[in-house]
């Protein structure tokens, strides 16, 4: 299954109601969801597919394997638990959540474990979240540029980390854009608000179609299946030139996740 370029994210979704998301999601037509480890919702995730008629390979799965599990005793079987509690033999990527650099992981370990999953078959791509330029140049020295399939990383119009796109882009890594809404802090801005006025479509779908113009991957959460689905439809949504240049404009370095423990120096 290729990545597709809009997927359903899960974070802070529990019990019922992720459940609820997901399977408005998969009868809307979504076909890849985002969870992890942390999220403590994969078993309500792989309680919704397993109901699913949606064949496996019809579906791009991606957890994200939590710090705590950065060791050798912990790494592979975190996984597997993973896959027991989404019921699949495999997911389509696994991701390492944060690099972590204040507490102590050994990052050498860390990404060979990971490389040792993608051998093992439990994960068809692997990838990273969160990792500055020096950290996924590090990856890429260490397993070959090809090995690592994407970045996932805080991204919206407020936070376009051009730098390390570049860089990205550059090394035929995929950008994962997560938090493209910023939460729903986008979607009050003026100038955003204008050019959804012009389109006859939402604040959401304008932001979507900007980030799928630059080809990031992105995964918004929602609750609502009017959301849902509008924001599957920002795909057939074409900005001019114009507006994707104003909407680069709004750039202004507002990060709304940033752990102290867990986050890297970001790239400026
Ligand atoms: N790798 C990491 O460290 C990391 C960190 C954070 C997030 N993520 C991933 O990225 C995903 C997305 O991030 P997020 O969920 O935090 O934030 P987000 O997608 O930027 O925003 C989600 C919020 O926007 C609202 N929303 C969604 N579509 C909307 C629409 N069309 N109109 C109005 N409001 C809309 C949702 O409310 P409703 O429910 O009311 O629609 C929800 O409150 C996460 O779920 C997770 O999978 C990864």
């Amino acid at each position: 299954m290729n990545f597709p370029n809009i997927g359903l994210g899960t974070f802070r979704l529990k019990g019922e109601v992720v459940q609820q998301s997901v399977q408005d999601a998969l009868d809307i037509g979504y076909r890849a969801i985002d969870t992890a480890q942390i999220y403590d919702n994969e078993l309500e995730i792989g309680q919704v597919l397993q109901k699913s008629s949606i064949a496996r390979d019809e579906l791009f799965l991606t957890t994200k394997v939590w710090v705590d599990h950065f060791t050798p005793e912990k790494f592979i079987p975190s996984l597997k638990n993973s896959l027991t509690r989404l019921q699949v033999d495999q997911v389509d990527l696994t991701l390492l959540h944060w690099p972590a650099p204040k507490m102590n992981i050994d990052l050498k370990t860390t990404l060979e474990l990971l490389a040792e999953a993608q051998n093992l078959g439990l994960t068809q791509h692997i990838g990273v979240s969160n990792f500055n330029i020096q950290q996924v140049q590090y990856a890429i020295d260490l397993l070959g540029k090809a090995r690592i399939f994407t970045n996932q990383i805080e991204l919206s119009p407020y936070l376009q980390n051009k730098t390390l796109v570049s860089f990205l882009k550059q090394n035929d890594i995929a950008i994962t854009s997560y938090m493209t809404l910023a939460y729903g802090k986008v979607l009050h801005d003026p100038t955003l608000k204008q050019i959804a006025n012009i389109y006859h479509v939402s604040v959401a779908q304008v932001v979507l179609a900007w980030a799928l113009h630059h080809h990031f991957h992105v995964i918004p959460s929602s609750t609502n299946q009017a959301h849902l689905t509008s924001n599957l439809e920002a795909q057939q949504l074409v900005l001019s030139p114009e507006h994707i240049a104003m909407i680069d404009g709004l750039e202004r370095n507002s990060r709304e996740i940033n752990p102290e423990q867990l986050a890297p120096q970001w790239d400026l």
